[in-house]
C-alpha cells in the first residue's frame, strides 16, 4: 500500500469516528467532517470560531449521488452538475432529510459540491459518505491553499491533513441556488458568469448583495491581518509610497501594467497578467504580506469578467469594513 493510500484511509477513519480532516480540494483547502453527524459538525463552527447560522457546503464523490443528498433535482440543477461537477460550482438546493440543520445553518436548503481533487475524490470513495467543510481557516480570514497554511491556521484544532499540494483554481467554488426559477449565482468563484451562460443558454441572475440573504457573507471576510486599500491602478505606486513616507509597513499588489515599476513600499508582489494565475496565487499572496510584517495592503481591482470578478470579489471583501475584535 502506498503511502498515500495509507493516509486516505487514516482520514476516512478520522471522519468516521466524528474527528476533523483538512483536505485538499481544487479551490481551496476545506475542514471537513462526517455531513451526518451532528456532533462533528459543530465542532468544525468551534474550531472555524464560526457562527452557527453560517451554513457549511456538502462535499459529495459524483454527481450522481446529488438526488441522496437533497429533496428534489430541477432540470437546470442536473444539466449545472452535469457541465461542471467535478469543478469549482456550488448548488443551492432543497435538503433531504438525511441533511442535519447543524450542517445548513438551520436553513431548508443546503450546499453540494463535487470537488475536483484527486485526494479528496478518494477520500470521498473511501468514507462513502458526504464531508462538509468550508475554508479551513478561522472565520474572516484568507483560505489556505496549501496544507501548511492550514497548519498556520489551525495547528492541533484539525485531527488530520491531507496534503495534496497547493489548490489550483485558488478561490472558492461559484455558488448558484437552484431552487428558484433561474439560477441565481450566490458568490462568484471558479466556474465564471460567462461559463454558467454558456451552458445554460442565458445569463444566471446576479442578486445585490443587500436584496438577498445570502448566509456567512459579512463585508469584512477572506482577510489578511494588514488593512487592505483598494485604489485605482493608476494610484497605487504613489498612494503606496505616501503610506510608506507616513510610517505604515506598505504591502503591494502590484498591478500587471505597472509590471517592472520601483516601488518604495515594505514588500512588492507583481501581480501575474493571466485571471487564473492571480486567482491560484492571490491568497498566498495577502498570506505572505501578512508573513512579512506589513500592516497596510494597497491593490487596485481586476477587470470584472471571467476570473476576475471573483478576484474582485474577494479583494473587496478583504478590503470590507471590520467589526472591532
Ligand atoms: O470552494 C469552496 O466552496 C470551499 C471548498 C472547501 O469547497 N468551501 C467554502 O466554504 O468556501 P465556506 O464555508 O467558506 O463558504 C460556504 C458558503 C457560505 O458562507 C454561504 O455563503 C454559502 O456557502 N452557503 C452554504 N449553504 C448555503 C445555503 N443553503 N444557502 C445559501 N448559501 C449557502
Ligand atoms: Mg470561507
Amino acid at each position: 500500500m502506498t503511502a498515500r493510500n495509507t493516509d486516505i484511509e487514516k482520514a476516512a477513519g478520522v471522519l468516521r469516528a466524528g474527528g476533523l480532516v483538512a483536505l485538499p480540494t481544487e479551490t481551496v483547502y476545506g475542514l471537513g467532517a462526517n455531513a451526518e453527524d451532528p456532533a462533528a459538525v459543530s465542532r468544525i463552527f468551534e474550531v472555524k470560531g464560526r457562527p452557527p447560522t453560517h451554513p457549511l457546503i456538502v462535499h459529495i464523490g459524483g454527481a450522481e449521488q446529488l438526488d441522496d443528498w437533497v429533496a428534489e433535482v430541477p432540470a437546470t440543477a442536473r444539466l449545472l452538475a452535469r457541465h461542471f461537477w467535478p469543478g469549482p460550482l456550488t448548488l443551492v438546493l432543497r435538503r433531504a432529510p438525511r441533511v442535519p440543520l447543524e450542517a445548513t445553518g438551520g436553513l431548508e436548503t443546503v450546499a453540494v459540491r463535487v470537488p475536483d481533487h484527486p485526494l479528496a475524490l478518494e477520500l470521498l470513495s473511501s468514507f462513502g459518505g458526504g464531508i462538509t467543510a468550508p475554508s479551513a481557516n478561522r472565520f474572516g480570514s484568507v483560505s489556505p491553499t496549501t496544507a501548511d497554511d492550514v497548519l498556520a491556521e489551525l495547528g492541533d484544532a484539525v485531527d488530520f491533513v491531507l496534503d495534496g499540494g497547493p489548490c489550483q483554481v485558488g478561490v472558492e467554488s461559484t455558488i448558484v441556488d437552484v431552487t428558484g426559477d433561474v439560477p441565481a449565482v450566490l458568490r462568484p468563484g471558479g466556474v465564471t458568469r460567462e461559463n454558467l451562460e454558456a451552458v445554460l443558454g442565458y445569463p444566471p441572475e446576479v442578486p445585490s448583495a443587500s436584496g438577498v440573504r445570502v448566509p456567512g457573507q459579512h463585508p469584512s471576510h477572506y482577510a489578511p491581518r494588514a488593512r487592505v486599500v483598494l485604489v485605482e491602478p493608476g494610484q497605487v505606486i504613489a498612494d503606496a509610497e505616501l503610506a510608506q513616507e507616513r510610517g505604515h509597513r506598505v504591502g503591494v499588489l502590484l498591478p500587471p501594467s505597472l509590471a517592472d515599476a520601483p516601488v518604495k513600499a515594505h514588500a512588492v508582489v507583481p501581480v501575474p497578467q493571466s485571471m487564473a494565475a492571480y486567482a491560484r496565487g492571490l491568497y498566498g499572496y495577502l498570506r505572505r504580506l501578512d508573513q512579512r510584517g506589513c500592516d497596510l495592503v494597497v491593490a487596485s481591482l481586476p477587470p470584472e469578467e471571467g476570473l476576475g470578478l471573483a478576484i474582485a470579489n474577494r479583494l473587496r471583501r478583504a478590503a470590507g469594513p471590520r467589526t472591532p475584535a
